[in-house]
């Protein structure tokens, strides 16, 4: 049974383009979202697009619900940093949202969690809700660590974190193993996980903050194998790669996530 703090947390569903689309292809998929979301959707929706075509993006979408956010961010406001974007320049542009500590992030760019700390603070300090994502690899599942590693990862990304600004993130479990690769942590498993997050906010914060605080979950979403995920009360979201860059495919995902809204 949900009760009344769970029952406040809006389910989300974020689309991550990653390094996808052409200019065309983007305005093609964010008008044909624009008009479905004028349908009556009770869940918040995001779509994360490349830094090139955030302008872009957010005028098209100007006066819809649907959030824009970037896939990362670097944590100083400027300098020479060549190559990285600052969180002024994002605030320029109408930016709320924005990915952090993304395991490609993590794992290609060698982003750190200390670097992740700072950047969920600067996020946090400039008024962007970050989604900060944690999730375990292959071995470390295979190990059965997959619940300590994901906490450690939570517990270093959160260093230093008011709470007050606790409730401002959203957190994304992303086990690196799903994502990509078409094979979905099952429901069961990725509760479990959700569940050792929110234990963590709770010891660290109190019942009634963690309880506010989303958790999504992401890696390999489909229209197809989501339904039992999203109906849980413990995932409440879903954090999309590959099929966020259809817009019929996406829609179909959010529409799940709307009636799990409905049923709670
Ligand atoms: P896929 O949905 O393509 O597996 O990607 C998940 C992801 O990394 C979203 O951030």
């Amino acid at each position: 049974m949900y009760n009344n703090d769970i029952m406040k947390r809006k389910k989300i569903i974020i689309g991550n383009w990653k390094m996808n689309l052409s200019l065309p292809l983007a305005q093609d998929l964010i008008l044909k979202l624009k008009s479905e979301s004028e349908k009556k959707w009770d869940v918040d929706i995001a779509v994360c697009p490349p830094y090139i075509y955030l302008a872009q993006v957010l005028n098209i979408l100007k006066g819809s619900k649907i959030t824009v956010g970037a896939q990362n961010m670097y944590y100083k406001e400027e300098g020479a940093f060549t190559g990285e974007i600052s969180p002024l320049m994002l605030k320029d542009i109408g930016i709320q949202m924005v990915i952090i500590g993304h395991s490609e992030r993590r794992q290609i760019f060698k982003e750190t969690d200390s670097e992740i700390n700072l950047k969920v603070k600067a996020a946090l300090q400039h008024d962007f809700t970050p989604v900060l994502c944690i999730g375990e690899d292959l071995g470390t599942r295979e190990k059965g660590k997959a619940e300590e590693y994901v906490t450690q990862q939570v517990t270093n990304g959160i260093k230093d974190i008011s709470k007050n600004d606790i409730e401002k993130i959203i957190f994304a479990y992303e086990p690196i193993w799903a994502i990509g690769t078409g094979k979905i942590c099952s429901g069961e498993d990725a509760v479990k996980v959700n569940k050792a997050i929110r234990n963590i906010l709770k010891e660290k914060y109190s019942t009634e903050i963690s309880n506010k605080i989303r958790i999504l979950y992401g890696g390999s979403i489909k229209s197809a194998n989501f339904g039992e995920h999203i109906s849980n009360e413990d995932i409440d979201g879903g954090l999309v790669g590959g099929a966020s860059l259809k817009a019929e495919e996406f829609a179909k995902i959010i529409d799940l996530a709307d009636k799990a809204m409905v049923t709670i």
